[in-house]
Formats: C-alpha cells, structure tokens, sequence
C-alpha cells in the first residue's frame, strides 16, 4: 500500500508537506544549538552531546496510518502520525535532560501537546527516554503552519542501550527469546545505575571544585 499521491496536485502537497517537515526539524535543531552555546557560555559546559534528526520514509507513515486503520492520505499522516519529524538529543547525565527539556518548554513558540517521561516510568522492555510532542511555527510566504516534532531526549547510556534493543527487536521482529528480553531488561538497570552514579560522581567533582574556587 502507498500514500495516495496519484495527482500531480498531490506530489505538489506531498512535496510541500516533507519541506515544512524538514523546516520544524531545522528550526528546532538550530534552537537547541543556540541552548547548547548559551550553556557553554554560562556555564563552561556543554549539555548536549549531539543530536540527530530524520524524516520518517513514506513507507514506515503508510505502514503506522495501516495499523492505526487509517487510509494513507497527506491529511491522515499530518493528522494522525506524531513522528514524522522527529529529533533525538543526546545529553551525558539525566539531568540535563530535564534542563532540556525545560529550556524547550520555555520558549513562546513551541507548543507543548505531549510528554512520556519514561525515565520516571520505563517501558516494561527496559526503554528509558524523555519524549516531548510539539509544535513550532513554519513561516512560509503566505501562512504560518504550526508543525508537530517529536523530540526524544537521553543520556548516551539510555541512547545506546535503545539502538541495541531497536536491533534485537527488529532480528526476531519484535518475537526475541525470553532469556533476551531479560538479559535486556537486566541491561536497562545497570545503565540506569550507571546514570545514577555518573550524576553523582560529577555533581561531587563540581561541588569540590567549587569549594576549591572559594
Ligand atoms: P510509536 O507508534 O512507535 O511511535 O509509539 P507511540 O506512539 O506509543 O510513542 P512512544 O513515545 O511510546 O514511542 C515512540 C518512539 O520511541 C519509537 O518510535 C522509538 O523510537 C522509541 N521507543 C519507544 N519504545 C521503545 C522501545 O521499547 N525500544 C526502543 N529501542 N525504542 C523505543
Ligand atoms: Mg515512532
């Protein structure tokens, strides 16, 4: 099944739709970058250590709208698929995720429609991440188009741990045998652990700093 672009007024609106797509991704990146910047003027620290942002293919929106049973239109895929700009952020410690996040929240035009904090709650696989739905404004010569990004923020641990999982599920298509999935959920703890401890060592090597510079 294909998305319905039959009329050429069709490849014109789907055309139209991935370039405002790929403006709120551009938009939201550079926003992040300026935090990043500021940060580092601030604070002589960086709290993003890098960023990654893609389209979702028309293949993997034709095959969400299908099991969600919806036809595959343009206005079905604006309107029913969150993730079609999508940018995950990559921080060293968890704190800095919710500075992020924070710093996001903060400004005036982004719209916050979503959050799944699944640091607070992981997923029963093991999936921690903070995910934020929004929307920032496209300008475009005669109208300004509020478009949804889903942003996803996490430590490097949590980033690592989900592609190997994201592999995992993918070579037994979601169907990974019992002693995987919990080697897998045993893995989740220990990077959290780990998260823990790296946030707890730097925040006493910052604090012995400080009380050096005193
Ligand atoms: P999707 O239909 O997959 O978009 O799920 P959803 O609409 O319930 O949204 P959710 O916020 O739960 O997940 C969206 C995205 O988070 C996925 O596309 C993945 O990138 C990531 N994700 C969620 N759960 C997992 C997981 O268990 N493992 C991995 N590796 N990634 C996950
Ligand atoms: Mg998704």
């Amino acid at each position: 099944m294909e998305l319905k672009v039959e009329r050429d007024s069709d490849v014109d609106n789907w055309k139209e739709v991935i370039l405002i797509y790929n403006s709120a991704l551009k938009q939201i990146s550079t926003k992040l970058e300026i935090l990043n910047d500021e940060f580092q003027h601030v604070h002589q620290y960086n709290p993003i250590e890098h960023i990654k942002s893609r389209i979702k293919t028309s293949e993997s929106i034709v095959k969400k709208l299908k099991r969600n049973g919806y036809e595959s239109t343009i206005e079905n895929m604006v309107k029913y698929v969150n993730d079609i700009a999508g940018i995950r952020v990559i921080c060293s410690f968890t704190s800095d995720i919710y500075e992020i996040a924070e710093m996001i929240r903060d400004q005036s035009d982004i719209k916050v429609i979503s959050v799944k904090d699944y640091i607070v709650s992981p997923k029963a696989s093991g999936y921690r991440s903070y995910h934020m739905l929004v929307t920032v404004p496209v300008y475009l010569s005669d109208r300004i188009v509020d478009t949804k990004v889903e942003i996803q923020i996490r430590t490097v641990g949590m980033d690592f741990w989900a592609s190997l999982e994201h592999k995992i599920h993918y070579k037994f298509e979601g169907n990974a045998p019992d002693h995987i999935r919990d080697e897998l959920i045993e893995c989740a703890r220990m990077s959290s652990q780990l998260d823990e401890r790296m946030l707890s060592l730097n925040r006493e090597v910052h604090i012995s700093s400080e009380g050096r510079q005193a």
